[in-house]
């Protein structure tokens, strides 16, 4: 028999005894926020430069997002897909109009169920064109991250989130990302059904695709009848300046996911689907439970609307500068960066040889100075701030860095 923890075990506590030790979350309790500072239970407060992993788009306590959220919540929570709800009817609709290539939606939770939806649909298009199951296969490429659900952890081209939970899906093949001669050469064999990408990776070191790959990928896809799969998941959703990563390249894919900054902290994920594809799956092939759960679809419509403003996307250009000058200047002192890349706000800073493996390190000086940090790998500090951040908040985040990183510098 169990017995309750006493009153006064602390909330890390309970975390460290109850939940399933999937996550090595920092000694801190956050309670509430707004705009781009979030204050713990202590009273503490820091600036965010994490956005919850790129969620948090619009900051906190937006209040378009609150109204919209509110007005839904009094309205109806939830009422499944065999009925159809208003919101995420319109939902469908803006996003088709927003991509300037979708027909379809598929509305989902999460960027996992996203991808999934998207390499069950791939694996159904080949199938449709009479392939047989060997010739259904998906590319992706070393250093993505496609999400943890089986499927999409092999669609992840990283070792270490797979190791363990083999035997894996089969069907997919790993390419280094950028390598277009090793993308030519395996779609030639003729038994490829779609090419799957981040257009900037995110949790492997925000690294964009180089210029033109994107366009060649896409070449090549045509030339030899595969899908292109944009993973949008992380960079999509204005976080590069423009509403799709993929605007940059000038490239139509065939299918994009998107989650995170779509609900802007509502859970919410969507596979959009285009004229290729968009009526492959009929009725019964697929489905969820949540997905386009009415009050998600209510604030990613507002969500949506918001970041694709020219307010949002020119504030992302202008604070992506700030923060690169920002960075610029503290490693002029501290010469802790080999490299700072990515694009718009999101943003990775690749610490120095002397420094590798050392960014979980760097986070906790950042944390202990106010700031939350996120890192993509042990060697690469990752910028995703809110995209509405003001010049003050950004001040103020650079400030802290700079102090946190001062700190780590001197040992
Ligand atoms: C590019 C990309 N795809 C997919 C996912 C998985 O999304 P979720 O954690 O919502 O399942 C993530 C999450 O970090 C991601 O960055």
């Amino acid at each position: 028999m169990h017995e309750r923890l006493p009153p006064s075990t602390s909330l890390t506590d309970l975390g460290k005894r109850y939940w399933l030790p999937v996550y090595r979350p920092r000694e801190l309790v956050l309670d509430h926020g707004k705009g781009a500072y979030i204050w713990d239970t202590q009273g503490r407060d820091y600036v965010d430069f994490g956005a919850g992993i790129a969620v948090n788009a619009l900051g906190h306590q937006d209040p378009d997002l609150i109204e919209a959220l509110i007005a839904q919540v009094h309205k109806l929570w939830h009422a499944s897909n065999v009925f159809y709800t208003e919101p995420p009817l319109r939902l469908a609709e803006e996003l088709v109009l927003a991509s300037g290539f979708a027909e379809r939606v598929f509305l989902c939770n999460s960027g996992a169920e996203a991808n999934e939806a998207a390499i069950k649909l791939v694996r159904k298009w080949a199938a449709s064109k009479g392939r047989t199951p060997e010739q259904r296969n998906i590319i992706t490429f070393r250093g993505s991250f496609h999400g943890r659900t089986l499927a999409t952890v092999t669609a992840t081209a990283q070792p270490k989130y797979q190791e363990g939970y083999e035997p894996l899906p089969a069907g997919f093949r790993y390419l280094d990302f950028n390598d277009e001669a090793a993308l030519e050469a395996a779609l030639t064999a003729g038994d490829i059904a779609a090419v799957m990408l981040e257009p900037v990776q995110g949790e492997g070191g925000v690294l964009p695709a180089a210029p033109g790959f994107l366009k060649r990928a896409r070449e090549l896809c045509d030339q030899h009848d595969a899908l292109l799969v944009l993973d949008e998941i992380q960079c999509g959703m204005g976080r590069t300046g423009t509403l799709f990563a993929h605007t940059h390249e000038n490239v139509t894919p065939d299918i994009v996911t998107l989650a995170k900054a779509l609900g802007c902290g509502f859970p919410i994920g969507a596979m959009l689907a285009g004229p290729k594809v968009d009526e492959i799956m009929q009725y019964g092939a697929h489905g969820t439970t949540f997905g386009g759960n009415p009050m998600a679809a209510a604030v990613a419509r507002v969500a949506l609307a918001k970041l694709a403003s020219p307010a949002v996307l020119m504030n992302v250009e202008r604070q992506a500068n700030a923060l690169r000058a920002g960075l610029a200047h503290i490693n002029h002192e501290l010469n802790l960066f080999a490299e700072v890349r990515g694009r718009g706000l999101m943003i990775g800073a690749v610490l120095a040889d002397t420094h590798k493996g050392k960014a979980g390190a760097i986070l906790d000086h950042a944390a202990a100075h106010g700031l939350l940090l996120l890192q993509a790998g042990p060697d690469v500090l990752r910028f995703v701030p809110p995209l509405t951040i003001t010049d003050e908040e950004l001040a103020e985040g650079l400030a802290r860095l700079h102090a946190a990183l001062s700190d780590f510098a001197a040992g």
